[in-house]
């Protein structure tokens, strides 16, 4: 049989399959996603996400010691307060949970690179990322209270913020705040493109952050399109975004690799709580390889062009790169 090509001749062995991989990941681009609480003493298991866990300040040390020994630098912030009100003061509160996490993890981890996501559905009674008018969020009005949270963030230590919250306008309005506060060298992580998911649900429950009422279609973007993503992206580097995020990431691949061809700033990628939660819950009843099952998901990632990797499996797949499964 003539055939002068022959795909599986660069299949045959395990050394030369490392050889031609197209795909090199690095530990270095990898954030861990980590909830902090207001209390003491705290390390729950989050229910719906098996294998994470809620910290107070005292506690958190405990997984930071161990993202520092995995080779995992970089984390993000999410705080969960005990008390919330209308204009969610809790997050701009400079004894708020993130801002005293801030404080502690920079003087007791002064290697890691400590990022904050910047929203409201935290620290509002209603649980929605701003304040209201009527029943929907007051975009302008919001903003200045981002750009004050984002501010008492670096203030507290924080090396970079990532607004999450899909307002119009948030990013330049940071960016505003932080430069009149000579904060010039802050970096901001916009999460440009992030659809309005059901991939969220487990997160709400950690974080107790669900909408009273309503939902976020309103500011989060409709997964039918791919088009708007791009003018989201293009509007953030405008105003001022270093870095841009696209959420989810499993069922938004399409996004990362079109986003990657459009903007010249480094490029992010968000496996959220459901996709770590699906994982968890398949592997758990036997249907599915976990480790495996993380592999194919974090180097589809990078695969799809993405530089930055955000998630819940973050120290797992440092491992599986140190043992060198993946990478
Ligand atoms: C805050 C925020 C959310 C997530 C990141 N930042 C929740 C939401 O928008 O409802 C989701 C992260 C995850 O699911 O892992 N707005």
């Amino acid at each position: 049989m003539e055939m002068l090509k022959r795909p599986r001749r660069l299949r045959g062995s395990e050394v030369l399959r490392k050889m031609v991989r197209e795909t090199r990941m690095d530990k270095a681009s990898l954030i861990y996603p980590m909830f902090v609480k207001e209390g003491s003493g705290i390390i729950e298991e989050i229910p719906t996400m098996p294998g994470q866990f809620r910290y107070s300040v005292d506690t958190q040390g405990e997984i930071l010691s161990k993202l520092q020994d995995a080779g995992v630098k970089n984390v993000m912030f999410f705080g969960i307060p005990d008390h919330k009100d209308e204009v969610g003061s809790g997050a701009y509160d400079p004894e708020g949970i993130v801002q005293k996490a801030l404080r502690r993890a920079r003087k007791d981890f002064p290697e890691m690179y400590l990022i904050t996501d910047v929203c409201m559905c935290e620290y509002t009674s209603h649980g929605h990322c701003g304040v209201l008018c009527g029943h929907d969020v007051d975009n302008d009005r919001t903003l200045e209270l981002l750009a004050k949270t984002a501010l008492s963030h670096v203030e507290a230590g924080a090396d970079m913020v990532a607004p999450s919250d899909m307002m119009d306008g948030r990013v330049r309005a940071i960016r505003e705040m932080l430069d009149a506060n000579g904060h010039y060298t802050a970096p901001i992580m916009s999460y440009a493109v992030k659809y309005a998911s059901g991939f969220y649900g487990p997160f709400r429950d950690a974080a107790g952050s669900a909408p009273s009422f309503g939902d976020r279609k309103s500011y989060q973007m409709d997964f039918h399109n791919s088009r708007e993503g791009i003018k989201e992206a293009l509007m953030d580097v405008e105003e001022g975004a270093d870095i841009i995020m696209v959420k989810p990431a499993m069922a938004y691949q399409d996004m990362i690799t079109r986003v990657r061809e459009e903007v010249n700033v480094p490029v992010a990628a968000y496996s959220v709580s459901g996709e770590y939660a699906m994982v968890k819950a398949g592997a758990s009843l036997g249907y599915i390889e976990e480790e495996r099952i993380i592999s194919e998901m974090a180097v589809g990632v990078y695969r799809a062009g993405a530089d930055i990797y955000l998630t819940y499996f973050a120290p797992e797949i440092a491992r599986l790169m140190d043992e060198g499964r993946i990478g």
